[in-house]
C-alpha cells in the first residue's frame, strides 16, 4: 500500500500545459520555426531552457545564450499573462474532490514539478496549503527525466520510494519517477507508456488505486 502520492502539476492538477503550448507557439511563430502539439509533448516535464532547446532543434539559425535567454523570458511573460486569468474556478471539481478524498484516506501528498511558476499556480488555485510538500523548478538542479524532483519530494514526505505513487502526464516524468524507484500512474499521453503501473482514464480513477 502507498503512503504518499506525488503529483506533477502542469497537465495533471491543472491544464497549464495548454498555456505553455500557446506561449511557446507564439515564440516559435515569431522566429519562423515549425512547432506543433507533438513537439509540445516533448516539452512536458522539461525545464524552460531545455524546452527552448527542443524548439530550436528545428531552426536553421544558431542563437547565442543572450538571445536564448530573451526568448525564454518572453515566453515566460506570455505564459504568466495567461496565468493571470487563472483562479479557483479553473480547478476541476473532480480533481479537488479526489484530492480531498485521498487526504481523508490518510495519504500524504506532494507536488513534484519542473516549473518555477508552480507556487504561483497553486496559490491561484487555492491549493498552496493543501500539499504536505511542494518541490518545484526552484528547488532542483536537474529537471525530469532526472529523479531529483521525485527524490526530494519523497524525502520531504519522509517516505521510502516504494511507499510513493507518482501521478504524471509526461514521458520525462514517468522516467524520472522510475529512476527514483517509485511506481507511476500515467494520465493523458503518459497513460499509454509501458512503464506505468496504472493507466488513468481520468484523475478520479486514482480513487480506485489508492484505497
Ligand atoms: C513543467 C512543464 O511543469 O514546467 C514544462 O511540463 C515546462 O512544459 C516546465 O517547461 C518549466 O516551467 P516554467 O513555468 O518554469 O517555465
Ligand atoms: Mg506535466
Amino acid at each position: 500500500k502507498y503512503k504518499g502520492i506525488i503529483f506533477d502539476l502542469d497537465g495533471v492538477i491543472c491544464h497549464t500545459d495548454r498555456y505553455h503550448y500557446m506561449a511557446w507557439k507564439n515564440i516559435a511563430d515569431g522566429l519562423g520555426i515549425y512547432f506543433d502539439e507533438e513537439i509540445n509533448n516533448r516539452l512536458r516535464g522539461v525545464s524552460r531552457m531545455e524546452s527552448l532547446e527542443i524548439i530550436l532543434e528545428r531552426s536553421d539559425k544558431k542563437y547565442i545564450d543572450k538571445e536564448k535567454e530573451e526568448f525564454a523570458n518572453k515566453k515566460n511573460e506570455l505564459y504568466k499573462e495567461l496565468l493571470n486569468e487563472m483562479s479557483e474556478k479553473d480547478l476541476d471539481k473532480k480533481v479537488k474532490d479526489t484530492l480531498d478524498i485521498l487526504k481523508q484516506r490518510g495519504y500524504k501528498t506532494a507536488i513534484a514539478s519542473s516549473s518555477k511558476n508552480a507556487k504561483l499556480i497553486l496559490s491561484k488555485l487555492n491549493l498552496i496549503d493543501f500539499f504536505d510538500i511542494i518541490i518545484d523548478g526552484n528547488d532542483i538542479k536537474y529537471s525530469k527525466p532526472d529523479k531529483e524532483v521525485f527524490e526530494k519530494a519523497g524525502i520531504g514526505l519522509k517516505l521510502l520510494p516504494n511507499e510513493c505513487l507518482v501521478v504524471e502526464d509526461a514521458a520525462s516524468g514517468v522516467e524520472g519517477a522510475i529512476r527514483a524507484g517509485m511506481r507511476v500512474a500515467g494520465i493523458g499521453d503518459a497513460k499509454k507508456l509501458g512503464d506505468v503501473s496504472y493507466s488513468l482514464e481520468s484523475f478520479e480513477d486514482l480513487q480506485k488505486y489508492c484505497i
